[in-house]
């Protein structure tokens, strides 16, 4: 079900000024729940008024988890858990539900987790296989939300091989294994985001194409400062924007660099993008950078299997892109997106292609024939954040107005993301 709210994008002749991203969601999700574990109290700097990470807090307060602020720093006081009275509600956040699940499979309580439309047909049983073989029990409907977690405080500690390429997988098996008795070691043969490992300081070793690493209750967190860079994902919005757009220049601040995050970086840059990095430095532990992005016509892209799992949640906007370079371009390998908000490799064809675009789908990617002229029209963002901000951005460049339908669903990652889009537009 798509929801109404719409925003009237109109084509724009030019972009300029600054932009600061809200801060990430993958590293503002992971670092509520480290401190929520850790006996303490934490202190997370700027912390994103995004819809997700919010769903995430609640939880954590439903589990008795008390938060406060200070100087605009957000306070978790963590440690200890109470079974909750009512469900947990994730909202449309799926880091938040199978994360949470992982969290809680060592726990001595039972808790049972919601989601909205968008969330509950999203596929669970990905992480109730390695969580129940751990010894958690886990109820779902057919593999689907609701799921009631009936944790265990005598987990055992397993080696899990990733059947798909999911850092949420990888998260939640990781965090129970800090509850288990002995080693959990994860394997994974495509790497995917990092933040997990890497805020809990775990061991990973690279052995081949293969990449292990291991969580036990050693590795259990401690109270901490953590600081939340700027998010890539919500960067990347203007980083084609930027592209695309004639006579644009936009400044893009506090941008996170992870490596594992920065595909898309690389692909726009091999179709020709023009993206300056500036002021490099390193914040809490996550490479930030202060980006500059100047239009200049792009080429067409060849994007396949392993090139996928690093640029994910880009492939939307990446689409945009490819709708406005010269040539053909290909995404392939891409059939996890039919898991995400919505079916994302659905939702982006019919958009796109009510604007006028030349794009097939295929069961795992798409094939765009570069340099169509959009035109103005109606498209829906159904229900996925993403979606909405990927045809946002389509339209700067068409020929007449576009109206995105449930453009207000932005929030779940970018709050303000229409009025920023407005104000480098000149509006
Ligand atoms: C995320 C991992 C990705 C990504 C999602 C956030 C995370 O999902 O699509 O937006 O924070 O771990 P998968 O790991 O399921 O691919």
């Amino acid at each position: 079900m798509c929801a109404r709210s719409t925003v009237v994008v109109q084509p724009a002749a030019g972009l300029t000024g600054t932009v600061v991203p809200p801060a990430d969601k993958s590293i503002a999700h992971r670092a509520a729940m480290l401190s929520a574990l850790a006996p303490g109290t934490s202190r997370i700097v700027n912390w994103p008024r995004s819809a997700d990470p919010a769903s995430t807090l609640a939880c954590l307060q439903q589990l008795g988890v008390k938060t406060g602020e200070e100087d605009g720093v957000l306070l978790i006081h963590g440690g200890a858990f109470r079974a909750p009275v009512a469900p947990l509600d994730c909202g449309n956040s799926g880091t938040t539900m199978r994360l949470l699940s992982g969290m809680l499979a060592g726990q001595d309580l039972k808790a049972t987790l919601i989601g909205d439309a968008s969330l509950t047909p999203r596929p669970m049983k990905r992480i109730m296989d390695p969580l129940s073989r751990m010894g958690a029990r886990i109820e779902s409907t057919r593999g689907h939300a609701p799921l009631t977690v009936t944790g265990n405080p005598a987990l055992q500690g397993i080696t899990y091989r990733l059947p798909v390429a999911s850092a949420q997988v990888k998260s939640a098996v990781l965090l129970a294994g800090l509850y288990a008795d002995g080693e959990t070691t994860v394997v994974e043969t495509t790497p995917s985001r990092d933040h997990t490992e890497r805020m809990l300081g775990l061991s990973t070793v690279q052995i081949g194409e293969e990449r292990h690493i291991t969580s036990s209750a050693a590795d259990r967190p401690q109270p901490g400062i953590w600081s939340i860079p700027g998010d890539f994902s919500a960067a990347a919005f203007f980083l084609v924007a930027g592209s695309i757009v004639p006579n644009a220049s936009i400044r893009i601040t506090g941008v996170g660099l992870n490596p594992s995050r920065t595909a898309l970086l690389d692909m726009l840059r091999a179709m020709g993008a023009l993206i300056e990095t500036r002021n490099e430095r390193t914040v809490g532990g996550e490479a930030l950078a202060d980006l500059t992005v100047t239009s200049q016509s792009l080429s067409s892209i060849q994007v396949s299997g392993g090139m996928v799992a690093n640029a994910i949640d880009e492939l939307p906007i990446l689409c945009v892109a490819c709708c406005a370079a010269s040539g053909t371009s290909h995404i392939r390998g891409a059939e996890e997106l039919r898991h995400k908000e919505t079916d994302r490799i659905q939702a982006m064809t019919s958009g796109l292609r009510a604007l006028g675009a030349d794009i097939t789908e295929h069961e795992d990617g798409w094939t765009i024939r570069g340099g169509a002229p959009l035109s103005g029209g109606h498209v829906e963002s159904c229900h996925d954040h993403r979606i909405a901000m990927a045809l946002g951005v389509a339209a700067l460049t068409a020929s007449g107005s576009v109206h995105i339908h449930g453009a207000d669903i932005a929030a779940v990652s970018y709050p303000g993301f229409w009025d920023e889009l407005g104000r480098v537009a000149g509006r």
